[in-house]
């Protein structure tokens, strides 16, 4: 053991490969592209070599991203017949300036560059697979060889599945650590685990099929990610803690409690240089913590663009978010009614939804971000860790939230009269409960001091990635020295 440790000390710059279906600038579907793009950039600041691996989707902007060939036609699946080329697949590289992050990309025509989406073909496991693969097969060809693998979600959950079976006696895979990340346990593969009939459940324990082999489609990436990673992480404290529940489990609450010594809980961060109210480009006036009442200009614009009566006095709230059943969309449903005949305020919805919707509002969203309003509501039925609330505070838009999740883990709860909490946050999920937060907001708003000294605590709240991005490098270390002391003699 001691040897072990000795020989980790002196690993002193780690080689970080993240692997997943999406990373912004190139490609951001959810809050799971945005932490790929902040996470490598906060753990290379901390002196460590961070890469990065996901597919080169025709989305991305060639011009934008200028990319060169790396190694070509990757030997994905030697032992599997491929007679349309299908499997035939190139590894591009583009090199961030500003970051120093190399990032790289799977070209593959059938499964990635024909496609107009990220996500959502019935297909997916293939395409996930392939990724999986493709990056194994990357490591093995490649000159650079990371330490530790940092999948995450489960169309990655693959590749710790791999390298403890298929490769095991591989001399260069089956030394490398993995982290499986697990931002949202929802999804699991292409189908609902809620509607799996036990028998036809993935129990994770088998070969992954051929890619041709129909079987392929009902893997399970998230079960395969937990069984075999040597740690597992999700994205906020609390979140760990409650997906060993039923009722946020996600039917794998058993194999979560069974490896629960190696399950942990990191919060994520934001990345404060790009999301700074003093110099963000997307918002008409700047402001600052100290002198927050800058903010209103922008109000007036967000009241302008949406065709809202302009008015700095009225409260305004905001709902940016995936309209999703996990959004809690269903609850603001509910009680928008009561709450537009009963209160004096304005709502800006702007929601990426099922794909369809996506591309028609995902301009909004970008130009008219929720952290311009008043408030922001955040009624989660559940929520892994959670960014937008981050966002909002750091640009003082109070957060009404319910307690779950990455969502209790960073809001405190408002309490008049003694310079207490930075947001609203209600507990049951139920209309009710999240009315009378709004209420209780509303009510807020009307005293300029108390609301003022609301903006500022939320404003000096700090969700930089700098604690997270150290507790992810313990992680690191952890997993390379179980992966070392399960692998003796190597
Ligand atoms: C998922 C979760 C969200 C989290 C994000 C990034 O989208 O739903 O809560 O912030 O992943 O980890």
């Amino acid at each position: 053991m001691i040897i072990i440790m000795n020989n980790l000390t002196k690993i002193k710059k780690l080689k970080i490969f993240f692997v997943a279906a999406e990373a912004a600038p190139f490609i951001k579907i959810g809050g799971l592209g945005e932490v790929m793009r902040s996470l490598p950039r906060a753990m290379k600041e901390l002196g460590h070599d961070a890469r990065l691996f996901i597919p080169k989707y025709a989305k991305i902007e060639a011009d934008k991203f200028p990319m060169e060939l790396e190694i070509g036609e990757l030997d994905i699946a030697p032992n599997e017949k491929d007679p349309h080329g299908l499997l035939v697949s190139n590894v591009l590289k583009h090199l961030d300036k500003e970051s120093g992050i190399t990032a790289y990309f799977l070209e593959n025509m059938e499964y990635y560059e024909k496609r107009a989406n990220t996500y959502s073909y019935g297909d997916d496991t293939i395409r996930w697979v392939l990724l999986s693969k493709g990056a194994l097969e990357f490591i093995r060809r490649s000159d650079w060889k990371p330490d530790v693998i940092i999948a995450s979600d489960w169309q990655t959950g693959f590749i710790p599945n791999l390298i403890k079976t298929e490769f095991k006696d591989d001399s260069i895979l089956s030394r490398i650590a993995t982290i499986f990340v697990i931002h949202n346990l929802k999804f699991q593969g292409m189908f609902d685990p809620h509607f799996v009939p036990e028998l036809e459940a993935d129990s994770g324990q088998g070969p992954i099929p051929d890619f041709n082999d129909p079987h392929i489609l009902k893997l399970n990436g998230a079960r395969r990610g937990i069984l075999y990673a040597d740690i597992i992480n999700t994205v906020s404290p609390t979140y760990a803690k409650e997906i060993l529940t039923p009722e946020f489990g996600e039917k794998l609450e058993e194999i979560l409690r069974e490896k629960r010594d190696a399950l942990y809980g990191t919060l994520n961060g934001i990345d404060n240089e790009k999301f700074n109210p003093e110099t963000d480009a997307d918002i008409p006036a700047h402001y600052s913590r100290s002198a927050p009442a800058g903010r209103y200009h922008n109000k007036i614009a967000l009241q302008k663009s949406f065709g809202l009566p302009e008015d700095d006095k009225i409260f305004v709230m905001g709902f940016v978010n995936r309209l999703t059943e996990q959004k809690g969309v269903d609850l603001l449903k509910e009680i928008a009614p009561s709450l537009f005949d009963n209160l004096d305020f304005q709502l800006v919805i702007v929601g990426t939804g099922d794909t369809k919707y996506r591309t028609a509002f995902k301009e909004l969203q970008e130009k008219y971000p929720a952290r311009v309003a008043d408030a922001v509501l955040i009624p989660s039925r559940f929520e892994p860790s959670g960014l937008v609330q981050m966002e909002a505070m750091r640009y003082g838009a109070i957060p009404i939230v319910r307690k779950t999740g990455g969502l209790a883990d960073t809001v405190t709860d408002y309490y008049p009269g003694i310079d207490h909490g930075t947001g609203f946050v209600f507990e049951k999920y139920e209309p009710y409960a999240f009315l009378i937060a709004i209420v209780r907001a509303w009510q807020a708003y009307r005293n300029k001091k108390e609301w003022t000294g609301l903006v500022k605590r939320a404003m000096s709240q700090d969700f930089s990635w700098k604690k997270s991005a150290k507790d992810y490098v313990k992680l690191c270390y952890s997993a390379i020295n179980k992966r070392q002391s399960d692998a003796p003699g190597e």
